[in-house]
């Protein structure tokens, strides 16, 4: 006697992804491409969880709990239970007031926006910003700069950012979110880790003999090649077409915002000869033109894009049936 499973013939039911879940796995998947590595993550949020232990009064009561499980402060959920069924995301790189106004007039046609994916930090995720920073020392490492060097110039840079954030407006999206009942989560040092791995491990691996083969091989990448045809291509804005690149480097994809100008300096004593980034500062430029260093701006939106594409197509992996709604500088494109 054989006993057949009822199981087998009774599938478990379809259910979409909730708010919560789908924002853990993102979080889960800027780690496993962060420039840390996973073993020194863990050991961060390990330590701010023994720190929170210590805590008392006015420090315990003001603690962020979501940092002893989320180390990127600059990527959490804007609005939202984290109980809402997710299937249809609207996308963007900036997204402000005008877009869940945008979002509300599109529900009220009929489109279905379960969420929207937010790139540059809003609300407590901007409040933040600067506290992602530390990851740079990680990305300048891996380029030939000492650590020493990198915390003691990134640690004025992030009071600066710290002051200059701290006065704005941080909530007004967040309120908008709130009052039209909109879901939404913000993923902004999470994808930025995953461009920056790609732009490592597809572009900076391989032997080019000038810069303008650097530009070309930039644009066969379809984000790039999307941007380029807009007129916003990628651009050398240090250095000349003809110019040996050297020892290159995508330093400048991850990690909050720019770092110090004097990174710059480091890396031409580390033996970089060029460095790709989403976008320079002009302070940055003129440090490169006197430590002659070669330096392509890659387009900031088409470098923004790649990396939500690339967490989307991870996300889309465990939620099949998501969708994408394209707003705000981002294209949805698909890799296998
Ligand atoms: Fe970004
Ligand atoms: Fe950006």
């Amino acid at each position: 006697m054989f006993v057949i499973s009822y199981a087998r013939f009774c599938p478990i039911p379809y259910r979409p992804m909730k708010l919560q879940k789908l924002f853990r796995r993102a979080v889960e998947i800027g780690i496993e491409a962060d420039p840390r590595g996973k073993k020194e993550v863990e050991k961060a949020l390990k330590k701010y969880k023994d720190k929170q232990k210590k805590l008392e009064g006015k420090e315990k009561e003001l603690f962020d709990e979501e940092r002893t499980w989320n180390p990127y402060s600059d990527s959490r959920i804007l609005w939202g239970t984290g109980d809402e069924d997710i299937t249809h995301i609207m996308v963007g790189i900036d997204i402000e007031t005008q877009e869940f106004l945008l979002a509300d007039r599109l529900r009220e046609r009929g489109k279905k926006i379960d969420c929207i994916l937010i790139h540059h930090p809003e609300g407590r995720a901007l409040a933040d910003l600067d506290k992602v920073m530390p990851l740079q020392v990680a990305v300048y490492e891996q380029a030939g700069v000492p650590v020493n060097h990198s915390e003691s110039l990134l640690r004025p840079r992030m009071d600066r950012i710290w002051r200059a954030i701290h006065a704005d407006n941080l909530f007004r999206s967040e309120r908008a979110a709130e009052l039209l009942n909109i879901p939404a989560f913000g993923a902004h040092t999470i994808t930025d880790n995953l461009v920056w791995q790609f732009m490592e491990k597809t572009v900076c691996s391989k032997k080019y003999d000038d810069l303008t083969e650097i530009v070309n091989a930039l644009q066969d990448i379809p984000e790039y090649a999307y941007y380029a045809k807009k007129g916003n291509p990628p651009i050398i804005v240090n250095g000349s077409g003809g110019n040996k690149p050297g020892k290159l480097v995508a330093t400048e994809f991850t990690g909050g915002t720019n770092g110090p100008e004097d990174f710059i300096e480091k890396q031409s004593h580390a033996g970089v000869g060029t460095i790709l980034a989403m976008h320079f500062t002009e302070k940055e430029v003129e440090e490169g033109k006197k430590h002659h260093i070669n330096m392509i701006q890659c387009s900031h939106m088409a470098s923004d894009a790649i990396g939500i594409n690339l967490l989307l197509d991870k996300l889309s992996k465990e939620e099949k049936k998501l969708s994408t709604l394209d707003v705000s500088g981002f294209i949805r494109v698909q890799r296998k």
